[in-house]
């Protein structure tokens, strides 16, 4: 049975974050809304309460009753986690003055507590709650204090159930990793056993019972978690997947192409549907963003839909849809919300049963799978790519002449990128074709022509992002090659925007 650590999400942003670094302690961990503990599984080993947007004192903050885990599982409650079960113990928590926000210092540690095996005062831990705890129960321990939290973390007399007021899942808690894994390894027992090759196994002969001999259909896009999907189903039921790669027209200059041949290359049975005229057609004269994306999402699934339902007895569809897609994550009101997804409406449209075989993977493990099924590095640290491709980065109508203007200057940013080794430094980059002319002069003759501008950004979820700080060199020659190379640009602008407020991708 895969053993595994449950985090009751009180809403808070870094709850995503205590997963990954279970995960990276090779425990396997499961995220559910705080009031959905899975009290008839088994397997459970360990529980950890997350921050929460809320104060404990607060009539709308999320309450949890622990009295059927408390006793039977080891239990630790980070930030509000601690601040909840010290408060609903008879304990104190009150608001605390700013010196307690951002980093502090462990001041005194009870070095025998096996909580902080190995970790010692003076480390830095990262507080972010506007509360503290000033009383503990009765039955409750201090077992460290900051230099101004005297109760940064405690235990329940005789009970393994402890609670830390910092937080040990950011990286700037300089001891978070070996307190976590006090508690994972040491206190829960985890045996450690959770990794891409455990993975690969397990779900290879759980995707083999589920789809017997079943025919699969999956949409590639290109992009690490479609592949990763296609490949670890294609291990498992072979040739009974059939892969299909829709071209819109507005992938990335050679996109198809090459992809396709990667594809093949890796043993997939994969269909290569060039669909780039209907596109164009159907984008004929459309210039508002929401109305294009929905032209091409609407004509992704006809073409999709048409192409699977040539293969015989289709039964599933499989997606790579990975664990942040499906985690059903707190509003502050306290509804589950779930973030988008990629196809929407393919599953629906399609009747066909759904096969999602990385859904309970991060991002990074899910590159780990990749490299354990001896995928090649370009494919598993491919930046992500939109849907609709080019489109959303051509401002104004798209054209195919437009869409092969940009898909020249984005060869040469992205080609730059790795030639330069910058490449694996950001997460995504990109061209935008603006809709704007301007005067250039080129030898002695004036131009007026399309200005575009560079995008990189780094970050690690998309969910914020910063505009990467490349090197001026590398900027200067980029905009020097495509002002020379490509047809119809004559300026080249950098975007020094962030997200927030600003976007990643410009529509
Ligand atoms: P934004 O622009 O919202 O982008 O900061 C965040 C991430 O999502 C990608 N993106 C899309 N992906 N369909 C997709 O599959 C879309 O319509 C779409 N729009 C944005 C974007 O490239 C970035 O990685």
């Amino acid at each position: 049975m895969q053993e595994k650590i449950i985090i009751l999400d009180f809403g808070s942003q870094t709850t995503q974050l205590i997963g990954r670094r279970v995960r990276e302690l090779n425990t396997y961990c499961e995220i559910v809304p705080y009031n959905k503990f899975p009290h008839d599984d088994p397997s459970v080993i360990g529980v950890i309460l997350s921050g929460s947007p809320f104060s404990v004192y607060d009539d709308k903050a999320f309450k949890v009753d622990l009295s059927k885990i408390r006793g039977r599982l080891p239990i630790l409650g980070i930030c509000y986690g601690a601040q909840f079960m010290a408060y609903t113990n008879g304990g104190t928590v009150e608001p605390a003055g700013t010196r307690e926000y951002g980093r502090a210092h462990l001041a005194k540690i009870d070095e025998s507590n096996p909580l902080f095996k190995d970790i010692k005062a003076g480390s830095q831990v990262w507080m972010s709650h506007g509360d503290t705890i000033t009383s503990i129960p009765q039955n409750f321990h201090p077992i460290a204090s900051t230099d101004s939290v005297a109760i940064a973390a405690y235990q329940a007399d005789d009970e393994k159930l402890w609670g830390v007021q910092f937080h040990p899942e950011v990286y700037h808690t300089e001891d978070g990793t070996q307190l976590l894994k006090n508690f994972v390894v040491d206190i829960c027992g985890s045996r450690q056993d959770w990794d891409a090759a455990s993975f690969i196994d397990t779900t290879v002969a759980a995707l083999r019972e589920q789809l017997g001999d079943d025919k699969v259909v999956l949409g590639l896009s290109g992009g690490v978690d479609s592949s990763v999907a296609a490949v670890l189903l294609n291990r498992a039921i072979g040739k009974n997947l059939t892969c299909i790669f829709v071209d819109h027209g507005m992938l990335r200059k050679n996109e198809f192409k090459n992809v396709l041949r990667d594809y093949e290359g890796l043993g997939l049975n994969v269909i290569g549907v060039d669909a780039s005229e209907e596109f164009f057609n159907e984008l004929k004269g459309v210039t508002e963003p929401e109305r294009k994306r929905k032209i091409i999402g609407k004509g992704f699934i006809d073409v999709f839909d048409r192409e699977a339902h040539k293969v015989k007895d289709v039964k599933w569809l499989a997606q790579g849809t990975i664990y942040p897609d499906c985690i059903e994550s707190l509003s502050i009101t306290g509804t589950v919300i779930k973030s988008h997804h990629n196809v929407g409406g393919l599953p629906e449209k399609m009747n066909l049963k759904l096969c999602e075989p990385l859904r309970l993977l991060f991002k990074d493990e899910v590159r780990a799978v990749g490299r354990e099924l001896g995928m090649p590095e370009h494919l598993i640290k491919r930046h992500p790519f939109p849907g609709p491709g080019l489109a959303v980065r051509i401002l104004g109508d798209i054209t195919p002449e437009k869409v092969a203007v940009l898909q020249e200057a984005d060869d040469i940013f992205i080609q730059g990128l790795r030639d330069w080794g910058l490449y694996d430094q950001v997460w995504q980059a990109g061209v935008i074709l603006l809709p704007v002319q301007s005067v250039g002069v080129m030898g002695d003759e004036r131009t007026y022509e399309r200005a575009v501008a560079l995008r990189a950004v780094t970050s690690t979820d998309a969910m914020t992002a910063d505009w990467a700080r490349l090197p001026y060199d590398f900027l200067a020659k980029v905009s020097n090659d495509i002002i020379n190379k490509v047809k119809g640009v004559n300026r080249v602008t950098y975007d020094i925007s962030s997200k927030p407020p600003a976007t990643i991708e410009w529509e």
